[in-house]
């Protein structure tokens, strides 16, 4: 059996689309959905990660301001920055790129941007509402994964579902959602003694370590869905998951490729999340 395979890209052009067309009716009632990006250093992952968003914005139809700073930066002057844009009507969505210089806070950073517009999701107050079921925004690459469950019509109730890293932006969110959906949810992490005892009951495997190959064929049971939020390197340099896609995919059912899987999803859910905030603000205003 080959595994069907949940194409990201696809999802989230659709998504994209949608997400364009509520733009569109925000301006027309005279606001123009804004995100900000803030990007303090010169790492160049995070450069690249900061045009990507950028880009999306503009081809969706949303106002984005990218703020560059040095990395001599000091703590004091990012929040004030963060302090301004929280008092910034045309921007409805504050983004500060990780990682930030050590000598700078990165979480009194996070708890400084507005709840209201936390479309990362990283915020207490965000993570206190995902995990009480209150209105809250989502960090987006466990949002992307169940954007993606939700796209195969894939019902989660009584499911069993394995999510192997317990990291705050993406294991943590990502089992609180899949209990959300009322699956049996168990985390795995680096001191989980039998890993594959875990994944081979499991319906769905979300892998999210940032490790290649932390679940191979062997460790899978027919017809499962497995979800991989790797973004690693092999040693011919090409991007590659967690997952080894090529045995992994004889055995589930479903799987999203490296690249055009899960990735392509985190930016789409940051659009929907400040589209969503843009609304909120309308809607409040
Ligand atoms: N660095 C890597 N991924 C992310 C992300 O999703 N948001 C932010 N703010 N920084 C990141």
């Amino acid at each position: 059996m080959t595994a069907q395979l949940i194409d990201g890209n696809a999802l989230s052009r659709q998504l994209r689309t949608e997400v364009s067309q509520r733009a569109a009716a925000l301006k027309a009632r005279g606001v123009t959905p804004g995100l900000a990006v803030v990007l303090v250093g010169d790492n160049p992952a995070s450069q690249v990660y900061v045009r990507n968003k950028v880009k999306a914005c503009e081809d969706s139809g949303l106002h984005s301001v990218l703020e560059k700073y040095e990395a001599s930066m000091t703590e004091a002057e990012l929040l004030a920055r963060v302090e301004a844009l929280n008092d910034d009507p045309a921007i409805h969505g504050i983004l500060v790129q990780l990682p930030l210089p050590a000598h700078i806070d990165a979480q009194k950073v996070i708890e400084a941007i507005s709840p209201a517009k936390d479309v990362d999701g990283f915020h207490i107050a965000s993570a206190g509402a995902l995990m009480t079921g209150m209105p809250g925004f989502w960090p987006c690459t466990p949002y992307g994964c169940m954007k993606m469950l939700e796209s195969i019509g894939y019902d989660l109730r009584g499911k069993h579902a394995v999510v192997i890293g317990r990291s705050n932006i993406v294991g943590k969110p990502m089992a609180l959602m899949l209990l959300g959906q009322n699956a049996t949810v168990t985390i795995c992490h680096s001191a989980t003694r039998d890993l594959k005892a875990q994944t081979l009951q499991a319906d769905v495997i979300v892998a999210a370590v940032g490790k290649r190959n932390v679940l191979t064929a062997d460790m899978v049971k027919p017809g499962a869905v497995v979800i991989d939020v790797g973004m690693n390197r092999n040693d011919e340099g090409k991007l590659c998951g967690d997952v080894d896609f090529e045995g992994v995919k004889q055995v589930a059912g479903w799987i999203t490729p490296v690249p055009g899987g899960v990735g392509p999803m985190t930016i789409t859910m940051l659009l929907v999340n400040t589209m969503e905030a843009a609304e909120r603000a309308a809607g409040a205003a």
